[in-house]
């Protein structure tokens, strides 16, 4: 993989299309003040990505320019696929290079399955220390079905620790406000101000129509990062996304002035942040070097 050190001047962000742990290894010490990594969740699935295709057909009951008719139709195609042979171990070197790239000032954010999380934060408490664990940010969501034999599992883990405990960056006049959850017990000021989030964010995940939605999987919505990028990084720092997807770090690192790193060893990946972040340049790794979707991790 051609990566060439992060530059501070140009393009806003570079999108890399690579293995994570290759690319990160090319990277100085101490670079970037903020790193966010969702990886796969290890849920031994093929992670399809879903689009909608829009065809001519005599029978459609879309109407077009000059009486044509479309129907459209929602199609899987290959993504990625989310299996490992031992999570843990694919993990470690990539978070153990994840700490060596942060600045004293950064932080990192990892976000997992609950189905893996504690095993993540004794490899976490481990590389980084216990001291510079921060928090465990619940993500809570309320969409699909519910299952009649245990409680739904609608919620993701974000585990975030801090490169060094007297200097890390956390904005919290830069953080957005939630409403309280009973404002009539508030002075009208406060209750239109709203409060603080605590651990636990309630986000819808991304709707099928919405403007956001790139049909990439497993896609999280920008609200999310935004508010990541916003309290752990600073104005200009570099902001790096090891398993990047659909490049939703880079759009709120870019709508809030920072520069970003987004690697992916998915080509249609790299495709959907190439139309999504026009701005950034692109590297192309070696032709082979993509995982067929389906194929297994190993180091
Ligand atoms: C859960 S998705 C990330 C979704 C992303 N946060 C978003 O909002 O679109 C995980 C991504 O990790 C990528 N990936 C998996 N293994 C990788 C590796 N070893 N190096 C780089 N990217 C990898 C997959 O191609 C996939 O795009």
């Amino acid at each position: 993989m051609p990566a060439r050190p992060v530059r501070n001047g140009g393009a806003p962000g570079r999108i890399v299309h690579g293995e994570a742990l290759e690319v990160l290894r090319t990277l100085p010490d101490g670079c970037a003040g903020l790193v966010y990594a969702d990886p796969p969740f290890n849920t031994g699935a093929a992670r399809d990505r879903i689009a909608t295709r829009v065809r001519a057909s005599a029978n459609g009951t879309r109407r077009g320019f000059a009486g044509r008719t479309y129907e459209s139709a929602v199609e899987r195609e290959p993504g990625y696929a989310d299996r490992f042979d031992d999570y843990i171990a694919w993990l470690r070197p990539r978070l153990v290079e994840s700490r060596r790239i942060l600045a004293a000032h950064g932080t990192l954010y990892l976000h997992v399955d609950p189905r893996e999380s504690h095993y993540c934060k004794v490899l976490l408490d481990e590389i980084f220390g216990r001291d510079c664990f921060l928090n465990e940010v619940i993500w809570a969501y309320d969409f699909g079905g519910r299952s009649a034999r245990r409680w739904a599992a609608k919620h993701d883990v974000i585990l975030v620790y801090v490169r060094d405990t007297r200097e890390y960056t956390f904005n919290t006049d830069q953080i957005d406000r939630v409403p309280y959850m009973a404002p009539q017990l508030q002075t009208p000021e406060r209750a239109a101000r709203g409060k603080l989030p605590t651990d636990v964010w309630w986000n819808t995940i991304v709707p099928t129509a919405s403007r956001e939605r790139t049909g990439y999987p497993t896609q999280k919505p920008t609200a999310i990062l935004r508010r990541i990028v916003a309290a752990s990084s600073r104005p200009g720092d570099l902001v790096v996304d090891w398993c990047a997807g659909s490049g939703t770090t880079g759009a709120a690192a870019a709508e809030l002035g920072r520069r970003y790193l987004l690697i992916d060893e998915s080509r249609d990946a790299v495709a959907v942040m190439r139309a999504r972040l026009p701005a950034a340049t692109a590297e192309f790794g070696e032709p082979g070097h993509e995982r067929a979707a389906g194929g297994q991790h190993a180091e």
